[in-house]
């Protein structure tokens, strides 16, 4: 469902501003996706795209940046230009103005059309970890300890995983014109129902989802056990309205 979107929101418009996450959740919808832009020759060549964060301290080359897994599973596989794509800068001497530079370059764009999203098990957005404004632009964080013991799995131990990142801030994902939220297992349930039905809280920074607009939510079962209004949203989904005007 989400790789149909995307392929067909690229298709009315070639050019295209995805904004991408990192993480186990959204791998297979950029495989999805490439599978569909190769099957029906989608012209992918002024899509641009954005990551959501990086680590601060890695280096470009290592195979855990950011950089790497988005050229990996993002920008090779799809197939976008590589000058097309933008994560931010891990260099830590330009850590003082990566921020403000990675905003402009997203103004320049246009904006951000779809953000895909993912959420850690503390309720975090890119790495915008609990008590993040959420009025916040692109800037460094410090990551919590839960978020480092479920990143470590990426490395070779806790201790390589880098404790500083850059990220775009929840005042940037909320700029986006559609979020589009993924969440799959049981580990996510807790997150999902927080982010959905909870209070809008910087204490769950995926409850921000809630101020904007136009949110799309793509759950598993698992991940979706902990919703109060279950039995409602599967009511929508099979009464949903089929004229166009909407
Ligand atoms: C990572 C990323 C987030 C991602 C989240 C969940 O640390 N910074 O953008 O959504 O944590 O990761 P996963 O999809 O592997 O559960």
């Amino acid at each position: 469902m989400a790789a149909r979107t995307i392929v067909d929101a690229i298709k009315a418009n070639p050019e295209f501003v995805l904004g991408v996450a990192t993480g186990s959740t959204p791998i297979k919808v950029y495989a999805e996706i490439a599978k569909l832009v190769k099957a029906e020759n989608v012209d992918v060549s002024k899509v641009k795209a954005f990551a959501l964060d990086e680590y601060v301290g890695i280096s470009k080359d290592h195979p855990e940046s950011y950089y790497q897994v988005i050229k990996v599973n993002v920008t090779d596989q799809i197939g976008l230009r590589p000058e097309n794509v933008n994560t931010p800068s891990p260099d830590i001497k330009t850590v003082a103005t990566a921020g403000a530079d990675y905003e402009a370059k997203i103004k320049a764009a246009g904006g951000v059309d779809l953000q895909i999203l993912g959420i850690g098990r503390d309720g975090h957005v890119g790495f915008n970890e609990p008590g993040s404004s959420l009025a916040s632009s692109t800037r460094i964080k410090t990551l919590t300890q839960e978020t480092l013991e479920d990143n470590a799995r990426f490395f070779d131990s806790i201790d390589d995983v880098p404790k500083h990142c850059i990220t775009q801030g929840i005042g940037t994902i909320l700029r986006a014109k559609h979020l589009l939220l993924l969440a799959f297992g049981e580990s996510k349930a807790e997150a999902i129902a927080g982010a959905l039905e909870g209070a809008v809280t910087s204490s769950l920074p995926g409850s921000a989802v809630q101020l904007h607009p136009h949110v799309t939510a793509i759950v598993d079962p698992a991940a979706g056990s902990k919703l109060k209004n279950l039995e409602y949203y599967k009511w929508v989904y099979e009464n949903k309205p089929s004229w166009d005007a909407i």
